[in-house]
């Protein structure tokens, strides 16, 4: 058994003291019973409910890795090194997955988990988070190409993109790219179209959640309770 404040903070959702007020506000419902006491002890499986809705209150696990080029964004893969061969064992048992692929060479911000619904919000594009590239690329990326992401893309194969930010870095040789999709490929082929093809691709941020810069490639962390919340906030979870 565990505090209900304790509980429920653990979902990202809540701060301690914002599920104290939620208490004094009536809105905490237990096992059937109104909660009175934010240290009232539940189980984290148990039925606990805000504004009658019931809360997810299973752990679940959020890591933020610097994925590193060569490894594929995959649970396991009979041949080659996974993302999943980066963690400790004891996490591996845990039904990690990547929050959306990275391709092998594409290095930088990666999401695993095992929270299926909260990574279905993240990646759908209904729910609007932005994802941001940074990309190098034969050529140089100008006011057309800025135009033609602005407006929406059609790939050759009729593959039709949404709408995406193109920001030109340096002389143009670089760029950011923002996304609220995440078709195969896509950043590679949406910059491929317009004729810049990409050298060099890394993924800085994906909502709020920003690539830790102190993590070297291939590091990795648990994302912090006010991570999760930003995140949850992303979704509209929050
Ligand atoms: N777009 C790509 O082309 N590759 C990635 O890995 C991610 C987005």
């Amino acid at each position: 058994m565990e505090r209900l404040d304790k509980i429920l903070a653990a979902t990202g959702r809540w701060s301690r003291k914002e599920v104290k007020e939620l208490v004094r506000q009536g809105r905490v419902t237990a096992c059937g019973r109104a909660v009175l006491r934010p240290e009232e002890k539940y189980e984290p499986t148990d039925d606990i409910l805000v504004d009658g809705k019931n809360v997810r209150c299973e752990r679940f696990t959020y890591i933020m890795l610097h994925k590193p080029g060569g490894l594929l964004s995959a649970t396991e893969d009979k041949h080659q090194r996974t993302v999943l061969d980066l963690l400790p064992e004891h996490y591996r048992k845990q039904g990690l997955f990547p929050v959306g692929r990275l391709d092998k060479d594409t290095e930088g911000l990666l999401l695993l988990t095992n929270d299926g619904e909260l990574a279905h919000r993240l990646l759908a594009p209904k729910s609007h988070v932005d994802k941001v590239y940074f990309a190098r690329i034969e050529g140089r990326v100008d006011g057309q190409d800025v135009q033609a992401f602005r407006q929406g893309i059609t790939l050759g194969d009729g593959l039709e993109c949404l709408p995406a930010q193109l920001r030109p870095l340096e002389d143009g040789s670089a760029c950011l790219v923002t996304l609220q999709e995440g078709k195969f490929h896509q950043v590679k082929r949406m910059l491929a179209h317009c004729g810049k093809p990409v050298v060099y691709l890394k993924r800085l941020s994906m909502g709020s959640l920003k690539l830790d810069h102190s993590l070297p490639e291939g590091g990795w962390r648990e994302l912090t309770q006010a991570e999760l919340t930003g995140l949850r906030k992303d979704v509209g979870e929050g």
